[in-house]
Formats: structure tokens, C-alpha cells, sequence
């Protein structure tokens, strides 16, 4: 395929919008890898508008007055297949740069009156050349919040130009946010739409429902993106006066505040820029969030940070987490808000933005309901420990009914590969204590095993509590945070070592016939370990994070 890429934009390469036109050109690529490409920047052509004298009709048929690069961009379209058509919205219109090259295609017209096929009816001219073959794709980015009404103009323009019908179109509202380095995460999602719209282009010269659905998905929701929107100006909203870039940085990221993550507590985040000397608050609330000076309320979450390091984060260059682990910042005060962060800020938006437009939600819930759940294999454990030592052998056949139960009752949920190993111990263990007296040895057994099982977690890549928990900090995203994964091996350490320590001291109370003491050693041994769990998993994040 043959395609001539026209770029529109005054910027040049710098365009927002050939960030799209070249991700599609990326998927057509990967598809079609003998693609040929022509890129013609109208910014850096000369390209003398119309002087409507008519010459190239009767004159000098086919050809015009003026000795300009036009003629490149005439042969380009005789040359391609495919005619990619990548501007940005002004005023409703294309821009002038590319008004100028549509007028100068006169030539390429015949002059007498004819109505061409998905033409109007308002009359029209038939072309010089056989342009039978050729494809059109116009995309666009623009400035609103959505591309929605904005490109009623540009479609009459070309249902004129290419005919009704006759070409396809990917519109983007929110432009500007390509240019944001910040905002990267998002803007790569919708690229990577694009791609695959590239791909389904090479593959059939067509763009699907499905893709086209997604192109049309907010990148933020309005109120959202009007926040930013505004705060990128970098000037006062009331004086439009120049502001302090870092004031302008702190009031994007307080624009990225999602208030459907309100929980009834209003937060105060007072971020100080250490090596700038400046500070502000951003008050979050049930309504949104506002910026204050540092020092307007009492600071719930106070960071204290350089302001480069700041800047990566944002930027996505280098991971929050990883930068506080590594006492890059600082943090004291509510935790909470840093363990949620990607809930309050940034990633959240981006989901809204989908919910509203009624996709992912139910995604979502489905993929919450089948996470993983320790009590399936505690239960397990549990019932070893209860059904054998009470029952006997009914205990132990008990216990390999409910192992074998237990799959089935998680039908619904992913299992761990801890889940699947504690089936198999204790369905062996069930076993061992069935032979004429093993009870004792598979009791003794079962403690050791299921320290040791913690404990050799601690090596893995996913220690035993951090593949339940990590669902509650997005995921496999959270084996990727240092303080996540080392709060999680200290715990399974913890509860592989009391393990272990309960299978030593009952080594010796078993035998001597000390049942019930050790059942309440063990038992209070495990509520307190429970309890140390819950109090560890919050303290510990809290303490690296003030730098301690
Ligand atoms: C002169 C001018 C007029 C504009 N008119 C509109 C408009 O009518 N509607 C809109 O949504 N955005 C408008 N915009 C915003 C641009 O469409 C938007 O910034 C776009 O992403 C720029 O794309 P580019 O970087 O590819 O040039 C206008 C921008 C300029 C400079």
C-alpha cells in the first residue's frame, strides 16, 4: 500500500495529531511491512494560496499558474493509495495550511458541472485523473473535551471532497493532553487504540465498530480535563496573570482528583518542594479539589520532596514507590492516601472516563469477584487441625472430602499456587494420619509444613499473604513496589518462622499428652501473629515512607 501522509498542523512534527496519524501508520506497518510512506509537512512547504484565475482549466489544463511544492502534493495523491489526512480543528474548520492545499487540487478537476458517486447533490466537478481506487482517512485532534459536534463542518468539507461516505475518520477531543508527559499512561492507551485501528486498516481497509467505539472514549471526563485544561495555561484564572510553574504543575495534578474516591474524609495534601523552598495544599472533598497556600488548614498528609523527583514521578520516569523506598521523598501523616494514590489521582480519571461512556464496569466487578481468597485455603489447614485430633479417622476423612471440596467451592474465584499446595498437603497429611497411629506425626508434620510453606514463600517472586493481597493494591502492579513486597516477605518470614516454632514446641507437648495446653499456645500464638499482621502491614509503609 501506497499512502501519502498530509500533515496539516502549523506545528510540524510537533503536532498532537501526527502522534495518532503515526501510531495508525505504526499498526499499517505492522501488517502490511511493505507499506510505502510520504509524510508532507504543509508547515515547512510552499504553498502559495489559490489566485481562483482558472488557468489550470482552460489555460493551461491540468496545470497550474504557480511553480510551487503543490505539485509534490499532486503527485503524492496520483502516487498513493491511501491519503491520510492528519489536522488539527480550527474553528470548527481545518486549518487555513490545509484549506490552501484542498483549494490547490483544482487542477486535478475537470472543469464542467458533473455530480460524482456519494456526492451531495449540490452540484460538482469530475476528476482529471482515474481516482477510482483511492482511500481517504482524515484524523483529527481538537481542543474541547470531545470530539462530539465540534467536526460538523470538516465532514460537509469532505463529504464534498472524497464523497459521503467515502472515507474514514478517527476524531479526538482533549489534543492537547498528547504533549503532557504526565499524562502518558492515558494518552498510550488511546494510541494503542489507534495502532489497532491501523492494523484492522491493512487487514481491511476498514475501521471496525468495536475500534471506532473506543477512538470515540473520553481520555478524561469533562470536568476533569477542564480542570487541567485550564491549569496548563499557567496563568491566574482571575487576574490572567502569569503564574508560578510549580504552583501550575501542583493545580494539574490537583485537577487529576477523582472525587468518586471520597470516603467521607476530607484530606488536606500539603506537598513541599524542598529544594525550591515552596509548598501548597490541595484540599480533596466530596466536591472536587482546590488549591491552597501551604499552611491554610491543618495538613493531613504532608510530602516533602524535590522537585525533579516530583516531576519523574509524574511523568511516570521513575516509579512512586520505588523513589519513597529508596528515601527519594518523604511522606508523614495519612498513609492511607499514598497507599490509594492511583485511586485519588491519575489512573481512576481514566477509568471514569470509560464508565461514563458504559464500558469496563462490569469488566471490573467480574474480576473483582474472582480474586483469590485466603480463607479457601486456610480452610484447609483449619479443618486438619480441628477435624483430626477431635475425630480420628472420621477427622481425616473429613478433611479429604472438604480438600476435595474446596476447588469446587472456589469454582468462582482464581486459585493460588498456595491454594493448590495446601489441597495436596492436607489431603496427604488426611492420609498419613489414617495409618494406625500417624496422628500425631501428620499433626506435628502439618504445622512444619505449613511454616515451611511460608517461609520458602519469602523466595519466591510472590510470597504466600502478597498473592491474596496484592489485589487490593492494583494488583500485580504491587509486586512490582519495594515496600509492598518487603512489608509482604517480613509477614510470611514471620508466619513461617511461628510455624515452624509450633511444630518444635509441639514435638514435645503432643507426646506427653499436653493436648489441650497446646492447642491454647497455638491458638493464642496465631491471634496474637493476627493481630502483630494488622498493625505491621500499616505501620511498616508508614515508616519508610516518613524516611525513619
Ligand atoms: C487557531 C486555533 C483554533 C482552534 N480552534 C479549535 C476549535 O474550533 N475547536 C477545538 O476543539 N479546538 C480548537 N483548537 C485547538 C486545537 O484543535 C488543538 O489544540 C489540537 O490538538 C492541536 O493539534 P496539533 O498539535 O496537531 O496542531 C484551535 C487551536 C488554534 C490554535
Amino acid at each position: 500500500m501506497k499512502i501519502l501522509l498530509i500533515n496539516g498542523s502549523p506545528k510540524g512534527d510537533r503536532s498532537n495529531t501526527l502522534k495518532l496519524s503515526e501510531a495508525f501508520l505504526e499498526g499499517i506497518l505492522e501488517i502490511d511491512k511493505d507499506a510505502e510512506i510520504r509524510q508532507m509537512n504543509l508547515s515547512e512547504k510552499k504553498i502559495a494560496p489559490c489566485r481562483g484565475c482558472f488557468a489550470c482549466w482552460n489555460k493551461t489544463p491540468g496545470k497550474c499558474v504557480m511553480t510551487d511544492d503543490m505539485q509534490e502534493g499532486i503527485e503524492g495523491e496520483l502516487w498513493a493509495d491511501l491519503m491520510i489526512w492528519s489536522f488539527p480543528l480550527y474553528y470548527f474548520s481545518v486549518p487555513g495550511l490545509l484549506k490552501n492545499f484542498i483549494d490547490r487540487q483544482l487542477p486535478m478537476n475537470l472543469p464542467f458541472m458533473e455530480e460524482q458517486e456519494g456526492q451531495t447533490g449540490s452540484g460538482g466537478h469530475p476528476s482529471r485523473y482515474d481516482m477510482s481506487g483511492k482511500r481517504h482517512l482524515l484524523i483529527s485532534t481538537c481542543g474541547f473535551y470531545t470530539a462530539k459536534n465540534n467536526y460538523d463542518s470538516v465532514t460537509k468539507l469532505f463529504d464534498h471532497v472524497c464523497g459521503a461516505g467515502q472515507y474514514e475518520s478517527i476524531f479526538c477531543g482533549q489534543g492537547e493532553l498528547f504533549r503532557v508527559p504526565e499524562l502518558k499512561a492515558r494518552t498510550d492507551e488511546y494510541l494503542e487504540c489507534v495502532r489497532q485501528a491501523g492494523r484492522e486498516y491493512a487487514q481491511k481497509q476498514a475501521i471496525s465498530e468495536d475500534a471506532k467505539e473506543k477512538l470515540r472514549e473520553l481520555l478524561y471526563p469533562r470536568d476533569v480535563f477542564e480542570k487541567m485544561a485550564d491549569a496548563s495555561w499557567g496563568v491566574e484564572k482571575k487576574s490572567g496573570e502569569k503564574e508560578d510553574p510549580v504552583l501550575t504543575f501542583t493545580r494539574q495534578m490537583a485537577a487529576l482528583y477523582n472525587k468518586d474516591s471520597f470516603d467521607q474524609k476530607e484530606r488536606v495534601l500539603e506537598i513541599r518542594y524542598t529544594d525550591l523552598g515552596k509548598a501548597w495544599q490541595i484540599v480533596l472533598g466530596k466536591d472536587g479539589s482546590t488549591v491552597l497556600d501551604a499552611g491554610s488548614r491543618e495538613a493531613t498528609t504532608v510530602i516533602e520532596t524535590p522537585w525533579d523527583v516530583w516531576q519523574s514521578i509524574a511523568r511516570g520516569e521513575i516509579r512512586g514507590d520505588a523513589a519513597l523506598a529508596k528515601g527519594m521523598y518523604r511522606v508523614t501523616g495519612d498513609f492511607s492516601l499514598m497507599i490509594h494514590w492511583d485511586d485519588f489521582f491519575g489512573a481512576a480519571n481514566a477509568a471514569a472516563g470509560k464508565e461514563k461512556s458504559g464500558k469496563n464496569s462490569d469488566g471490573r466487578t467480574a474480576e473483582k469477584e474472582k480474586q483469590p481468597q485466603m480463607i479457601f485455603m486456610l480452610a484447609a489447614w483449619i479443618t486438619f487441625w480441628v477435624a483430626v485430633p477431635v475425630g480420628g479417622n472420621v477427622g481425616a476423612i473429613v478433611t479429604l472430602a472438604i480438600c476435595a471440596c474446596l476447588p469446587l467451592a472456589a469454582w468462582n474465584r482464581k486459585l493460588t499456587v498456595y491454594d493448590r499446595l495446601s489441597f495436596g498437603i492436607v489431603a496427604l497429611l488426611s492420609v498419613l494420619a489414617l495409618q494406625k497411629g500417624c496422628v500425631n506425626i501428620a499433626l506435628l508434620a502439618g504445622y512444619l509444613g505449613f511454616g515451611l510453606m511460608w517461609l520458602l514463600s519469602c523466595l519466591t517472586k510472590e510470597p504466600l499473604c502478597a498473592a491474596y493481597v496484592k489485589y487490593n493494591y492494583h494488583g500485580d502492579d504491587a509486586l512490582e513496589n519495594p515496600i509492598f513486597m518487603k512489608a509482604n516477605r517480613i509477614l510470611a518470614a514471620g508466619w513461617g518462622i511461628l510455624y515452624i516454632l509450633i511444630a518444635i514446641w509441639s514435638a514435645f507437648l503432643l507426646p506427653a499428652g499436653h493436648t489441650a495446653l497446646m492447642q491454647i499456645l497455638n491458638n493464642t500464638a496465631t491471634v496474637l501473629m493476627g493481630i502483630f499482621t494488622g498493625w505491621f502491614e500499616k505501620w511498616y509503609p508508614q515508616r519508610v515512607a516518613a524516611g525513619k
